[in-house]
C-alpha cells in the first residue's frame, strides 16, 4: 500500500449502529459526515494504517475485520478502501473531527437524503445499510 491509498473504518456496534465522523476541513467537505480514516503510509498494511488513524482520530483501539467490496477511485488518483472494525478499547472522541455520532440505518438514510454524507463515502452506503439491518 502507498500514500495514494486512503483507508476508512466501518466501525459497527453490536446494537446495529455505525460510527460516523463530521469533517472539520477542507471547507468544501466541512460539516459532512464520513467514515473516519486517512492515508496509508508507505510500508503499512491497510489494517496497520486503520488502527493508527483511528487511534489518532478517535482515541480508540480497534480490531480490524474484512473489507467492504466497493473501492472508490477519486479523480485525484487516491484510492479509498473501507474495512469493517470493532472497538476493543476506549470510548471514541472527536480528536480531529467536529463531532462523532453512532447512527442507525434510519439516521444514516436521513443524513444521506439531506446531502450530509461525504460524496465518496456514499458508495459504501448500500453495504453499510445491509450490515446494520442484519444485526
Ligand atoms: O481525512 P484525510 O483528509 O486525511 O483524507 C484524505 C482525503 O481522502 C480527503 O481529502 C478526502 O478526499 C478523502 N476521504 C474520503 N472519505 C473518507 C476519508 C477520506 O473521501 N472517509
Amino acid at each position: 500500500m502507498s500514500a495514494t491509498t486512503v483507508v476508512a473504518g466501518a466501525i459497527l456496534s453490536d446494537d446495529g449502529r455505525i460510527l460516523l465522523a463530521q469533517r472539520a476541513y477542507p471547507p468544501e467537505l466541512a460539516g459532512l459526515w464520513e467514515l473516519p480514516g486517512g492515508k496509508v503510509e508507505p510500508g503499512e498494511t491497510l489494517a496497520d494504517a486503520l488502527v493508527r488513524e483511528l487511534c489518532e482520530e478517535l482515541n480508540v483501539r480497534v480490531e480490524v475485520g474484512d473489507r467492504l467490496a466497493v473501492a472508490v477511485t477519486l479523480e485525484s488518483g487516491l484510492e479509498l478502501i473501507a474495512l469493517r472494525a470493532t472497538i476493543v478499547d476506549g470510548t471514541p472522541t472527536a480528536a480531529e473531527h467536529r463531532m462523532i455520532e453512532w447512527v442507525d440505518a434510519e439516521r444514516l438514510r436521513a443524513l444521506d437524503q439531506a446531502g450530509a454524507v461525504v460524496p465518496n463515502d456514499r458508495e459504501w452506503l448500500p453495504e453499510i445499510l445491509a450490515d446494520l439491518l442484519e444485526r
